[in-house]
């Protein structure tokens, strides 16, 4: 039937895009499948990954490295969103996904390609992500999701790829579904299914568990610059650099963990476990540094935005039209986030205990002092407050009537 010809294929060595593999050909007609793994800093060997995409029958396997991409156009943005989906999930996977859509688009273009696959299920984000990116860059290309329409158990994937040579996982496989990048690690199912059960240690690979994190705490500094962190106690660092050391620090001292109930695009509660020390920690000192720079009304307004930012990035429209508007708010309020923010780290804490601008800080000390150096014209508040209130009492007297 041959619904493409030549399909990229977004590939992670697992099973289910191993199985794509053989499947596309097979099933669907496609000639040549080119895989493209992206290595987003998640510590996988590479090669390997490489290696068996061409035992599955890839024509063609390329590794791309988005590691320095996706800090500085995914990751900083989100920084400077303050963006927490739901309160509490700093984004780690989601904003992955665009980069990985926008590459592999290039790629089928400098291939030639008439189509792209994902090995995405239907129960996901991930899968709205990909497809509404790659939508959005190149609506003439076709988006093919065998796992999405196989219908088949894991189980019977496993034996489907056995027949084409791909190996059933290793070992005792984790029970877990683990996806991870940079950023952090997500990771779901096997026992963290049942809402109630404490997340076994086990799970948990880039923070340490709150018994064996230091019992000292550890003072630390972090640098912003129009809203970006450039620097950690002092120490300027590119944007790479300053993630994986902010993901040490933190990580080191247990802060980072989350568990919660999260609700999916696709209708659905689930429970998940991240560990993103570097991520939160960065968020939660911008956000403190934008408490002392921005303005009371440009502060209330971004972090309606801010919300609104992180549904559009969870729910797969990073490309659409209200997130570039969104960015335009806060760009040009991020020209005035620049200081210093100090924090310490310990026992699962990340408590911040300073912050200072020396070119932004709306704080005045002549209008805060308690001290002789008070410059505030206290005789002002009374009319204030009378026009203030004035409201107030109108309604109340005639309710007292
Ligand atoms: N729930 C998170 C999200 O939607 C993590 C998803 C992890 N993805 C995966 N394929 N395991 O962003």
């Amino acid at each position: 039937m041959g619904r493409a010809k030549r399909v990229v294929l977004a590939y992670s060595g697992g099973v289910d895009t191993s199985v794509c593999i053989p499947y596309l050909k097979k099933e669907w007609g496609v000639e040549e499948v080119i895989a493209f793994a992206a290595d987003l800093g998640q510590g996988d060997e590479l090669e390997p990954i490489r290696k068996k995409a061409i035992a599955a029958g890839a024509v063609e396997s390329i590794v791309g490295n988005l590691i320095d991409p996706f800090i500085r156009e995914f990751a900083f943005p989100a920084i400077r969103a303050n963006a927490l989906y739901e309160g509490r999930y700093p984004l780690s996977t989601a904003l992955a996904r665009p980069l990985i859509a926008k590459r592999m688009v290039e790629l089928a273009r400098e291939c030639n390609a008439d189509a792209v696959a994902h090995g995405c299920t239907g129960k996901g984000n991930d899968q709205v992500r990909f497809d509404v990116a790659i939508a959005a860059l190149a609506p003439e290309l076709k988006v093919l999701t065998p796992a999405r329409e196989w219908g088949m158990s894991r189980e019977e994937t496993i034996s489907y790829g056995e027949r084409f040579g791909i190996p059933a996982p290793v070992s005792k496989k984790s029970p877990y579904s683990i996806d991870l990048n940079l950023l952090g690690r997500s990771i779901e199912a096997g026992a963290l299914e049942d809402p109630m059960v404490a997340p076994p240690e086990e799970v948990f690979a880039i923070t340490s568990s709150i018994d064996k994190a230091p019992n000292d705490a550890e003072e630390i500094e972090i640098t912003f610059q129009d809203g970006n962190p450039t620097a950690i106690n002092g120490q300027v660092l590119d944007p790479v650099e300053l993630i994986m050391k902010a993901n040490e620090l933190a990580g080191k001292h247990g802060f980072g963990r989350i568990d919660i109930i999260e609700n999916r695009v696709v209708g659905i509660k689930s429970r998940e476990i991240y560990e993103t020390p570097g991520l939160l920690l960065l968020i939660k000192a911008h956000q403190e540094l934008e408490s002392l720079t921005l303005a009371a009304d440009v502060l209330r307004t971004k972090r309606k935005l801010e919300m609104q930012w992180a549904d559009l990035v969870y729910q797969g429209l990073w490309f659409g039209p209200l997130k570039e508007a969104i960015d335009s708010f806060i760009d040009r309020t991020q020209l005035n986030v620049n200081g210093v923010v100090k924090l310490s780290l310990c026992k699962g804490n990340a408590t911040i205990i300073g912050r200072g601008s020396l070119d932004n800080s709306l704080y005045d000390p002549s209008m805060a002092t308690y001290g002789k150096d008070d410059q505030f014209d206290h005789m002002s508040a009374a009319g204030f407050i009378y026009i203030w209130g004035l409201p107030v009492r109108i309604w109340a007297a005639l309710k007292r009537n």
